[in-house]
Parts: C-alpha cells; structure tokens; sequence
C-alpha cells in the first residue's frame, strides 16, 4: 500500500477505516497541538478541556516541567532493559518519591505500562500472597479493560460477550456496610475505586472504607484501592484514600501519575512485593514498564504536583465550579475536588450538555455506566478564569435545552 500526504476529509476516513473503532460514534477532532488548558484542532480551534485526556493530564497539556524531563532523558537513553533488571535512575528515583509521600507501610511500586495492568499486577500479588482465589469487588465498578481486570468490573452487559472470565469473583454494593460479611477467610482481596468513577463518582459514606479495612484485618483478606482516577492531587490530597482515613494493603496508580504519559503502577509494602521474585521468580513482568521516559515524565509530574499549592486548590476549584453551576435541570453535583460530575434527569439532557458544549468549544465527556451524567476533570493547573469561562457555556447550553423543551 503506498503512503502519500492526505487531506482532513482523507484522514477522518482513513482514521474510521484503518485505526480500530471503540464506539460507533467517536467525537473525531482532528488534533494539532494542546497547551495548558486548551487543545487546537486541524480547523483552527480552541477548545477549553474540562477532561484532562479523562484525567490524565493533571499538569495540563505540554507543561514545560514535563516537557523539560522528557527531552533530557531522550538525549540519555530510552528503553535499554526489560523491567527490574538495570538500574535506571528515573524509575528509582520515582519510586523512592512516590514511598516518602505515601504513609506505612506502602513503600515498594511495580511500574506498569497502564492502569489495566496494575489492577492485573495486584490482583496477582493478594492471590500469591494469601494463597486464597477469591476476588470481591463492587457493583458498577472499573479497573480496567483486559480480561483479569474486566472480571473485576462490576457491569455485566459489559462483560457478557468476553466470558468465561477469570472464577470466584464475588460483587457487593458500594457503601453497603450490610454485605461486609460477605468478605470471608476465603477472600484473598477486596478492590474497590476509592471514589467510584464509571459508576457516577459516588464517595464513600459513613466510613465505608475504614469498615471494609476491619472486615480484611478480621479475615485474613487484602484491601486494595483504586487510585487510578482520585489519584495525584485529583481530590485534594495527593492519594483519594488519604480523605477518609483507612490505608490499603496495596494502591493501584495510574492516569495523571503520568503528566499526559501512559503508565499504571502498585504500591505495597516491601515484604508483601517481595512475593513477586521468588517462588517462582518473575511473578509479574513487562517488557516496557519503569520505562525511563515515561518514569522520568512522572517523576516531574510528582514533583511539580507536590511542590506547590496545585492540590490544596483543587478544594477552592471545586467551590468555585459547585458555586457556579447551580441550575434547575442540575439534580446533583458529585464526586470530589477536580473529579466531578453533574447529575441530570436523564441521559438526553447529559447527552445535549457534551456535545453542544463541544460545539461551543467547551469539551466535557461520559462516564463509564452512569449515563445520566457528564464529567468534569479538568486539568489541576486550570485557572479560576478558565474555571468561569467554562461555565458559563453549561448554563449556555441548559438554557438552549429549556428553550427547546418548553411544553
Ligand atoms: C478507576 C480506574 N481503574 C483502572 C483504569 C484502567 O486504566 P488504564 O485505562 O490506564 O488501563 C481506569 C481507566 O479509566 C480507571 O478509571
């Protein structure tokens, strides 16, 4: 097949034709550049990003701190070594990082090359550690996409056509303090989202989680949380679970970790990841994961995040935005700091808010099962002014919504 320059109509066609689809209708921007806040398209606008690349980009698009680490690893060196085996001082120095900032006794981290991976890693660990099978995890919750993890998302019409999957995964609801007992000494781990994402950003209730890391501590049973979307910064504190006052036996990293790079990660303690190299050795391995780039894309990302007063202010962000959108057809606004999401009626009225918004330059996207809702996790660096312009196209468009539904 000969290869030659192609124009915007080509390329969407080239685009829907060549690079596998997810959906049968993708929002198919042409891309051209993204800076701070903002993200160009072939047709010469701008666009005011309130996703963040679904939370990925916690430092916004190119920031120079990222984009400086970056290009001075590239001129050392790139991938030169399977995982775990060279030392490479850009993952060690991440990981040494990620432990003075994380409480006892999570210490050690396995860099991944995503966030599906890391759930699969850690998943791995509490079944080697415990020598137990059984998996509980809650109803509407992700970890990820590839076939261990899917078997921990709590969404049957999701899973369905890819069964059988991998045996003894159990489902309780969250928050649900009445179906603890259902975490039993057969039970090698407990996952849960520490803020519950796909599922409509529900935050634990009532010391859900302290109560869920008793039952553990009273079975034998492992306590992994998902950091993946509350995590580095997101909401308020560098870690979700540092809200609600519980410590998991293993965390599960990934997304904004990343500064606009892909990675996943898991942090346990020493001697519980010491159960990875031995017996047999090679527990888990990846070919790219720790790779310097991206861990050195990382390592200024935790820096930059952590140095400043980016993560206090995600609090004040989030009282401006819950101050700025109030209006009749908003039924709720939920989650926490930067990760937030508005509730309506139904999903014709959280469909028409994304994709006029879009027309008006203002991006917004789904969650994961929760139609009713539209997200809102804008980069951490957004400014207050950003913040208001922003809104301002929401209520813009609920307007046009009544108007057009007047009976
Ligand atoms: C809570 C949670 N866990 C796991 C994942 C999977 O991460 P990745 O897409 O990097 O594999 C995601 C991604 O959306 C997520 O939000």
């Amino acid at each position: 097949m000969s290869y030659c320059v192609i124009t915007s109509i080509e390329m969407k066609e080239d685009f829907l034709r060549y690079q596998a689809q997810t959906t049968p209708h993708p929002l198919a921007m042409e891309i051209t550049g993204a800076e701070g806040s903002y993200i160009f398209d072939k047709k010469g606008n701008s666009y005011l990003d309130f996703i963040a690349g679904v939370s990925a980009n916690s430092l916004g698009h190119k920031h120079p701190e990222v984009v400086k680490a970056i290009k001075q690893q590239l001129d050392a060196y790139m991938h030169v070594m399977v995982y775990g085996e060279y030392i490479q001082s850009p993952a060690v120095e991440l990981t040494k990082l990620l432990a003075s900032l994380l409480p006892d006794p999570l210490e050690t981290t396995y860099l991944t090359n995503s966030g599906t991976e890391a759930t699969e890693g850690a998943i791995k660990l509490a079944k080697k550690h415990t020598n137990r099978t059984q998996i509980i995890a809650a109803n509407n919750a992700y970890h990820g996409n590839t076939q261990g993890a899917m078997s921990v998302m709590g969404f049957e019409e999701r899973k369905q056509a890819f069964r059988p999957l991998i045996p003894d995964t159990h489902f309780i609801p969250f928050n649900d303090e009445r179906s603890l007992n259902e975490i039993t000494t057969k039970t090698a781990a407990v996952i849960l989202e520490t803020i519950q994402g796909g599922a409509g950003f529900i935050e634990p209730q009532n010391d859900y989680l302290k109560k869920v890391r008793a039952r553990c501590n009273q079975v034998g049973a492992l306590l992994i949380l998902d950091e993946i979307q509350s995590g580095f910064g997101r909401t308020g504190t560098l870690f979700g679970f540092q809200n609600y006052d519980v410590i998991p036996d293993i965390i599960i990293i990934g997304k904004g970790m990343g500064g606009g790079m892909p990675v996943g990660a898991f942090t346990a303690s020493k001697m519980l990841m010491d159960q990875l190299k031995d017996n047999p050795k090679l527990g888990h391995i990846t070919t790219f994961g720790g790779h310097p780039v991206i861990a050195a894309s990382c390592l200024a990302t935790l820096k930059t995040l952590t140095s400043g007063s980016l993560i206090n202010d995600t609090i004040k962000k989030e009282l401006l935005f819950r101050s700025l959108l109030i209006h009749p057809l908003i039924k709720e606004i939920r989650g926490k700091g930067l990760m937030l999401a508005l509730i309506f009626e139904n999903e014709e009225i959280a469909n028409h808010v994304i994709l006029k918004s879009l027309e008006n330059h203002l991006i917004l996207f789904w969650l994961l099962f929760e139609k009713k809702a539209v997200r809102i996790t804008p980069p951490l660096t957004i400014s207050e002014d950003e913040i208001r312009k922003g809104c301002t196209v929401i209520l813009k468009v609920l307007e046009d919504w009544e108007s057009k539904n007047v009976n």
